[in-house]
């Protein structure tokens, strides 16, 4: 019986997730004098949309959505957001209807997330970084004119509601860890707008869990990232009935390979989606994902006493948090 059981839930993901080895990954980096262990955790396999991170958030918002009576869901993100694409998926799922505010223009041919966004159904707006808020409080008072009851889906699905689907995932993964007798000396992940950060921590806490949980910033620098989910863990810890305030230093972030931005290809990203596809047969995606695993290798190859906590050999946990549909977005970075 999981400990979370009285938060309400909607059912939208196949779990548990697989959690596996990567045999020929291992064997690759041992070729190179770097020991070590990675397992992954599948969350790019949840099974909504080609699957990742927010169907996990997204159980918990939309079953707070239906609990309040709303009909419509209205989000926000980037042209290549996992995140507008999962929760257009979710919509056309549960029969509500979905509105996406996307940052920038739109492009000639929609590709990636964008293309799925329109084949799930969404109303898409469009508007500048600058221009965002005012555009959702429109479009929000626009709906309600209508009619609507629109239930309002902050950032990332990063809120306490989202975030509490990645304490859930905690209890999973680490019931999966106790049948294979294992014991992780860290969660490694990528790490953007804190949600997933928040609630694996939060979760830890709540299971009484030691594994350090170690996020590979995306695209803000170390202290913003600890302080934003510091918050948003105490927030989440208190809505999981298990309250603690977390303070900024207690969240590991690792904010070194930020390169040239959110969303810009580098030499880093391209060979982690390489290596992952080539050794393993998985694919990793060119913002988050790849971004985070190609932190991990570096972190492996050059300080990988960091991430052990007995021994020289650390056995890591890579959460794998989807995103492989932008991969079609960003060929012209990849080819
Ligand atoms: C594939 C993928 N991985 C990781 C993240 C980061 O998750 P969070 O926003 O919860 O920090 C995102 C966020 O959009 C994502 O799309």
């Amino acid at each position: 019986m999981s400990i979370f059981a009285h938060l309400p839930r909607h059912s939208l993901a196949f779990l548990p997730t697989p959690l596996h080895p990567l045999p020929r990954l291992n064997a690759w980096l041992a070729a190179q004098d770097v020991a070590a262990e990675v397992w992954i955790k599948r969350d790019d396999q949840t099974g909504l949309a080609l699957g990742g991170n927010k169907t996990r958030k997204l159980e918990f918002l939309l079953a707070d959505a239906l609990a309040q009576g709303c009909d419509t869901v209205i989000t926000t993100g980037a042209v290549q957001s996992n995140h507008c694409r999962q929760t257009a998926a979710a919509a056309a799922q549960t029969g509500l209807g979905c509105h996406l505010v996307l940052g920038g223009q739109p492009p000639a041919g929609p590709n990636g997330n964008l293309l799925l966004d329109m084949l799930f159904g969404a109303t898409l707006r469009w508007t500048s970084r600058e221009n965002r808020l005012v555009r959702l409080a429109e479009l929000r008072g626009e709906l309600e004119a209508a009619g609507k009851r629109p239930y309002f889906i902050t950032y990332g699905g990063s809120d306490a509601v989202g975030a509490s689907g990645y304490a859930v995932a905690v209890e999973e993964a680490l019931a999966q860890a106790r049948e294979r007798d294992l014991t992780f000396d860290a969660i490694v992940f990528a790490s953007s707008s804190g949600g997933t950060h928040a609630g694996l921590v939060a979760g830890s806490w709540a299971l009484g869990s030691d594994v350090p949980v170690i996020g590979i910033s995306i695209d803000e620098g170390e202290a913003a990232l600890q302080e934003k989910v510091a918050a948003l863990a105490s927030e989440t810890a208190a809505l999981l009935g298990f309250p603690r305030a977390f303070v900024p230093r207690e969240i590991r972030v690792n904010a070194e390979y930020l390169g040239a931005g959110y969303g810009v290809v580098g030499d880093l990203e391209r060979e982690a989606v390489r290596v992952m596809a080539q050794t393993e047969g998985i694919l990793l995606d060119p913002v988050y994902t790849g971004r985070a695993f190609g932190g991990l290798l570096d972190i492996l190859r050059h300080s990988p006493k960091t991430l052990a906590r007995s021994g020289t050999a650390p056995r890591v946990l890579f959460w794998h948090t989807g995103g492989a549909p932008a991969l079609f977005a960003y060929a012209a970075d990849l080819g």
